[in-house]
This record gives structure tokens, sequence and C-alpha cells, in this order.
């Protein structure tokens, strides 16, 4: 049975990265799966996706943060590029506290890197090139998505591998039946909109578009705009990867991470490595012109802010809205039309915005 391609009716949720990477997606993934029946992640394992389950740290790269919901199936699509070696061993780990086994579903059109990819990617030297981590890990992402492109005969989809054969399905069949069936669906895009290959500063990109729309397509869904909503993850700082990753926005300074910890008024210096290769990452001032440019292109319909305790850290890991933090958020909105939703003071702590508000005007009249 075919999805009914006429009757649009269920929600999708998309969330995209309006920066550079690391603006917690994956965290703010975690925090709506409670109300969504599917979560869907394509791209590669280049992104780790830092969520909390049971108190333990999790960095996802490959299987969807929707998982910490039992009731949730799990969609590795049709744009994933698998590097196999990482996503069996988050299976087994994942599977151990929560089974996934029967709820994870993947794609036979995805691709799978093989070693020979990943030696070749490593001497292009393009990791040196152009800054290492989301743009490049050098695990053959880009080696396998640019042989896809070819149409290499040495390409290896899902189909063709015997140890996924038990988790194959039409994962853009499901996912539009979930939508017919009123479910809610939720896309977890990787990386951000200034590492898209299209609209990045190339070559300090990424292997693929990761604007809104693309992300959808990436996983066979439609972006028809009646059953869309665009969660547009935005970092109070934005970051790049270590290395020659290219420019930040013109109208963004880069700072120490000295700088953001007098800024922040933090007793304990502030710093972050990347998650998965563990290098120190860049890091400058907010960018009104690239977060205006994120809005235009991929449209948010809500604006999650993380990093609120970069602009003041006795919020950090509080359900507190300084006034730092509240003049940031207004300044957002005015300059955008766009409501902020959600907002992020620490690692595990998420503030539901509205309500928050809400609050405040009740209390208030
Ligand atoms: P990528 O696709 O790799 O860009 O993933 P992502 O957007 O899910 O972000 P990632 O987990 O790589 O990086 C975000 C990091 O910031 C993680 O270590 C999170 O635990 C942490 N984090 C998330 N929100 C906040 C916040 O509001 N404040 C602080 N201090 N850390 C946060
Ligand atoms: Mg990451």
């Amino acid at each position: 049975m075919i999805a009914r391609c006429t009757e649009k009716r269920g929600r999708v949720t998309i969330v995209v990265g309006m920066q550079y990477g690391s603006e917690g997606k994956g965290s703010i993934t975690a925090y709506l799966s409670p109300v969504v029946s599917m979560g869907l992640r394509s791209g590669g394992a280049n992104a780790g996706h830092t969520i909390y389950f049971r108190g333990k740290k999790f960095v996802m790269r490959q299987i969807p943060s929707v998982w910490i919901n039992p009731n949730a199936q799990l969609i590795v699509g049709v744009g994933a590029i698998i590097s196999p070696d990482i996503l069996f061993k988050e299976i087994e780990e994942v599977n151990a506290l929560l089974p996934i086994k029967h709820r994870l579903f993947i794609d036979p059109r995805a691709h799978v890197i093989t070693p020979k990819q990943q030696i070749a990617e490593m001497r292009t030297g393009l990791a040196k090139r152009i800054g290492s981590t989301s743009a490049t890990t050098g695990e053959g992402i880009g080696t396998a998505t640019a042989e896809k492109i070819l149409r290499k005969a040495s390409c290896v989809q899902a189909k063709d591998v015997a140890e996924l054969k038990p988790y194959l399905a039409d994962t853009v069949m499901m996912a539009n039946q979930c939508l017919d069936r009123d479910e809610v669906v939720l896309i977890e895009g990787t990386q951000g909109f200034g590492l898209s290959l299209d609209h990045g500063r190339f070559p300090f990109v990424t292997s693929r578009d990761t604007s809104a729309t693309a992300l959808a397509a990436s996983v066979g869904i439609s972006t028809h705009e009646s059953w869309v909503d665009v969660i547009g993850v935005t970092r109070t700082h934005p970051i790049r990867v270590a290395g020659n990753s290219g420019d930040f926005d013109p109208d963004s300074l880069e700072l120490t991470w000295s700088d953001v910890t007098k800024r922040a008024a933090s007793p304990k210096p502030i710093i972050e490595h990347t998650s998965v290769t563990k290098k120190i990452r860049r890091v400058a001032t907010f960018s009104m012109q690239g977060f205006l440019n994120a809005c235009m292109v991929n449209r948010p319909t809500e604006i999650a802010v993380t990093f609120g305790d970069y602009l003041d850290w006795s919020a950090h890991e509080k359900e507190k809205v300084t006034h730092p933090i509240e003049k940031f958020l207004g300044l957002l909105e005015s300059a955008s039309g766009i409501r902020v939703t959600l907002l992020k003071t620490g690692p595990q702590t998420t503030i539901d915005f509205d309500a928050y508000r809400e609050n405040i005007f009740r209390k208030i009249g």
C-alpha cells in the first residue's frame, strides 16, 4: 500500500542548525522526543549529537536522538552515508539501555562507506585543507558521496550489506504513511546551515546541502507548508571547527575562550572541544547577518536559542532567564519577527520559553 499522497495531515518538525554546527540540535531533538512518533536522520557520522539519558551522556553519530522515546520509530534515511563500524557500535551501546533493534529502520538505498573510500579520503588531505571535524572527520563521507555522484561500481548500498538486512525497510514509505496517520515526525538536521555545500563559504563546507528543505528531501519528505514546523537552533556564540576552517560572518568577531569566560563572568574557564575529534573549537560573537540569512533560506517557524549561559553564567543549568539573556532573545525576535520558543542554559537544561513568558504575563496581569 502506498502513502495517500493527496491528504497531507501529519506534522513534520525539522530541527536545523542556523550557524556552523554544534548548535545543540541533538539536545533540542531529545527535548522534543516525547511527542514524536518517528525520528529521521540522514547525512554521515561526521556529526555527533550530544544527548543525556538517565544522566548518561551519548554522542549520537548515526542513530536519531529520538531513540530516548521508547515508542518512537528510528529511521536512517535514504540520503544517509553510513559508517558501518560506528553504526553497529552505536546500536549495541544504545540497545543495552533501551531496546531499539526492533524499531530501527535503514533505507536500502542509503550508501555505506567502504574501507577503500576511507583510505582514499585520507589521501586527499581534505581534513588539513579545510579544517577537521564537522567539515571532514576523515570518515570517508566526502569520498563516498563523490563516488555516489559519479555512480561508480565501487559504491555499496545498505541493501548490499548482509549485517544490515534485519533493519532494511522502505523508510520513505514508512515516513509518509506515518504522516498520513496524523502523527508527528522529526527530522534531525546535522551540522549547520553555514556549512552547506551550496550556501556556505566554499570550500569550508560539508559534502551536502544542510538547509531545512534539503534535510527533508534527504529523507523523502515534502516541505509542504501546511505541515512543516522548522526549528532554527541558534547559538549565542557561533563556533567553527579547529584549524583552517573558514571565516565567520563579516559582522562577527572571533573570540578566545578566555574572552567568552570573562564575558559570561564564569568562575571556571569555558572551553569547547569537538564531540567527535576532541579538538578545540573556534568561537565568535553572534552574527545578526548570518542569522537573518539563515532565517531567509530556512524559514524557521520558531527559534531555539542555545548557550544562554555564555551570556550570563549565573543562569548556567538553571531554569532562569536573566536580563542579558532576555535582551538577546528580544533582539533576535525583533530582528527576525520569529518567536523564540525554547532556550537552553546548559547541556541538560531546556526552558520552554513560551510557557515561561506566559507565566510572567500572568504574574504581571
Ligand atoms: P552537530 O550536528 O555535530 O553540529 O551536533 P549538535 O548541534 O547536536 O551539537 P553537538 O552535540 O555537537 O554540540 C553541542 C555541545 O554543546 C554539546 O556538548 C552539548 O552538550 C552542549 N550544549 C548544548 N546546549 C548547551 C547550552 O545551552 N549551554 C552549554 N554550555 N552547552 C550546551
Ligand atoms: Mg557535533
